[in-house]
């Protein structure tokens, strides 16, 4: 087997981020949007980094995700909502409004725009968490239990196979993907022991290979659906939380970072932990599926 390749990223955005995370392109915005979990913001931004606005939320949220029609679906703490551009939040279905020990994490929309998200606990109690997905009604629906962490999703180029990752056992599983009723099953794992770290969030290019972010590695792995490791991109951060494929040709990648928890020696060790990082690796990836709002 060849060697993996070997990339390296650059910063497009110093500016850092606590707990940088969930990068998606807008396509039809034409801007990258990305949240501060733990700062409780939503950050949108050209495809050279440029910040063009940044929405405060009031609390902790997992993800960002265009909505069809303008706008953002939010995994907040507590729940969904949707923040509209002008930086108004709507409150849209409080999952979690009983179970402040819980989170919203990662969030991405299958295919058919339908709206995923995952949760996990604060202490990362084992089995804690879900993964629902956002039904009519509005309801939560939830479709993988029993998970620690639940992060970064994704999906074949075909919609036939979806990728899940839990950080906390540091597995990305594949399921079959049933597309019309936006059911995953048959879960089996695809990579474990990452080196360095575990898997965080992902992205499917556009062959169908997939981008997982190393967090505690210091990486961005590109696997092919086999699970070969076919190049590594390098970065000058340990916590590499997640990316995503955008700007105007879908083909830069896009990588946030953060810097939770570090003690003050390895914050000045570490000053960009937490800033926006970019590689341009030869191939493209799709635009993130907007959200379809709910009939
Ligand atoms: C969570 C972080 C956690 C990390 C572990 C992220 O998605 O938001 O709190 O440290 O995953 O990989
Ligand atoms: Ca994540």
């Amino acid at each position: 087997m060849p060697a993996p390749r070997s990339l390296t990223a650059d910063v497009l955005d110093p500016a850092t981020s606590e707990l940088g995370e969930g990068p998606r392109w807008d396509a039809a915005a034409g801007v990258l949007v990305r949240v501060d979990i733990l700062g409780g913001l939503v950050l949108l931004a050209d495809a050279e980094g440029a910040r063009l606005a940044t929405h405060p939320i009031g609390r902790h949220v997992g993800a960002a995700l265009p909505a069809e029609g303008g706008g953002w679906l939010l995994a907040a703490r507590e729940g969904f909502a949707v923040l509209a551009p002008d930086g108004a939040v709507r409150p849209l279905l409080a999952v979690l409004a009983d179970r402040p020990d819980l989170r919203y994490n990662d969030a991405a929309c299958d295919p058919a725009g339908r709206a995923f998200a995952g949760t996990m606990a604060y202490d990362r109690t084992p089995g804690a968490a879900v993964l629902h997905r956002l039904d009519p009604g509005p309801r939560a629906t939830a479709v993988l239990d029993r998970l620690t962490i639940s992060n970064g999703l994704g999906w074949s180029p075909d919609g036939l196979t979806m990728y899940a990752v839990d950080s906390d056992p540091g597995v990305v599983r594949a399921f079959d993907y049933a597309p019309d009723q936006g059911t995953p099953s048959r879960g089996r794992t695809l990579l474990e022991d990452l080196p360095g770290g575990v898997p965080d969030g992902l992205c499917v290019d556009g062959d169908g290979c997939l981008w997982v972010a190393v967090n505690g590695g210091g990486a961005v792995h590109r696997y092919t659906p086999a699970g070969a490791l076919d190049a590594v991109v390098g970065l000058p951060v340990p916590q590499v939380t997640s990316c995503c494929f955008g700007g105007p040709a879908g083909d830069r990648l896009f990588v946030t970072t953060a810097r939770e928890g570090l003690d003050p020696g390895e914050a000045a060790r570490q000053p960009l932990a937490g800033a926006l990082f970019a590689v341009d690796p030869g191939v493209s990836g799709p635009p993130a599926t907007p959200w379809r709002p709910l009939p």
